[in-house]
């Protein structure tokens, strides 16, 4: 029996030594510490042993329980550690290394170019004033001088969102709610936006695109200050020798009304396919504010003048970068916003 147990001994240890991975460690614990183990058959079995081999066997095989324990938790942890170290060489870093440039979004090119306006005009002292989007039949059309069935309205397809509310046309009734708040003060604000048409969406136009409205409102104001302030900013967007030029045309809220031309960035006026071989381009509707718009703002017309103007924000930006179709700014495709 002794020598048995020696035995079992021995081969546990050497079968012990050779277990590499914890595995094949818990398989070695259940063989030889486990219920059904050799070791606790022969042990619970002592009892049925004589008297005189019964303390002996006893004590021999709790030793060798003891010894085997032992040296399964010596084996553990030896096996433990390895595996840990396995595991932190797997996912050594180089910390040395140059990090991964990290992509980062950046403003889209209708908001940069929104951006480099507000700096024009901010040189110029106006203000950003921010009207809604979502308007009135009354402001976007009543107040600025076209009463129901006026034929102008036809000028703008509208976006109804029930009998008298709209989608905004165009950034002009952002002049009554200025003109409103800041009554009878002087003002000179530019107010810039989202507008929505109900129209054909091609490569020139889309159903919804931005503005940017200037208004500026005192006494004294002539045409003189708007042909200065168009001309400012056509040299400060397009260049130091850019030529303006205004020509006749209609709106129902400015009298005088013009459009206002530059010369053309490609051909520099020799004509050429953008400008449709005019020589010219159109950058903005303007003219002198309409008495009537004048007074539904606050102000009498006998003291005070003022000028106002409307520009879009995504055709001189095609101009100014060549694209040559306006869907792509809202297209949402990476591979064009990427590139401004
Ligand atoms: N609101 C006009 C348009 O959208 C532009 C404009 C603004 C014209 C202000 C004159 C004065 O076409």
């Amino acid at each position: 029996m002794l020598e048995k147990l020696d035995e079992l001994l021995e081969k546990a240890q050497q079968e012990l030594a050779q277990v590499a991975d914890l595995e094949s460690l818990d398989t070695w614990r259940v063989t030889y510490l486990g219920k059904k183990s050799d070791l606790n058959q022969l042990l619970r079995n002592v009892g049925q042993l004589s008297r005189e081999e019964r303390p002996l066997v006893g004590q021999r095989g709790n030793e060798v329980k003891m010894a085997l324990e032992a040296a399964y938790e010596a084996r553990a942890e030896v096996l433990k550690s390895a595996h840990l170290a396995i595991g932190l060489e797997a996912e050594r870093i180089d910390v040395t290394l140059p990090g991964r440039p990290v992509r980062v979004g950046h403003l889209h090119l209708s908001t940069q170019s929104l951006r480099e306006i507000y700096d024009i005009f901010a040189r110029m002292g106006f203000q950003v004033y921010d009207a809604r989007e979502v308007e009135t039949d009354y402001y976007n059309f009543e107040l600025l001088n076209m009463p129901p069935a006026h034929p102008a309205r036809d000028m703008w397809d509208t976006f109804y969102l029930a009998d008298t509310l709209l989608l905004r046309t165009h950034t002009s009734p952002g002049q009554i709610h200025a003109m409103r708040q800041y009554c009878p003060e002087p003002i000179r604000v530019i107010l810039p936006g989202k507008c929505y048409r109900y129209e054909q969406v091609t490569a020139r136009s889309e159903f919804m695109f931005h503005q940017v409205e200037g208004l500026a409102v005192g006494k004294n104001i002539t045409m003189a200050d708007l042909k200065g302030t168009m001309y400012n900013l056509a040299r400060q967007m397009f260049g130091v020798d850019r030529k303006v030029r205004f020509r006749a045309s209609y709106f129902p809220f400015t009298e005088p009304s013009v459009e206002v031309d530059m010369d053309c960035i490609i051909c520099r006026g020799a004509g050429c396919r953008v400008c449709k071989h005019s020589g010219w381009l159109e950058i903005s509707g303007a003219g002198m504010v309409h008495p009537v718009v004048l007074k539904n703002g606050g102000y009498d017309p006998a003291i005070y003048s003022g000028f106002a103007f409307g520009m879009g924000v995504e055709r001189p930006a095609m101009l100014k970068y060549g694209i040559d179709d306006i869907r792509y700014f809202f297209g949402n495709d990476l591979r064009f916003l990427r590139q401004f």
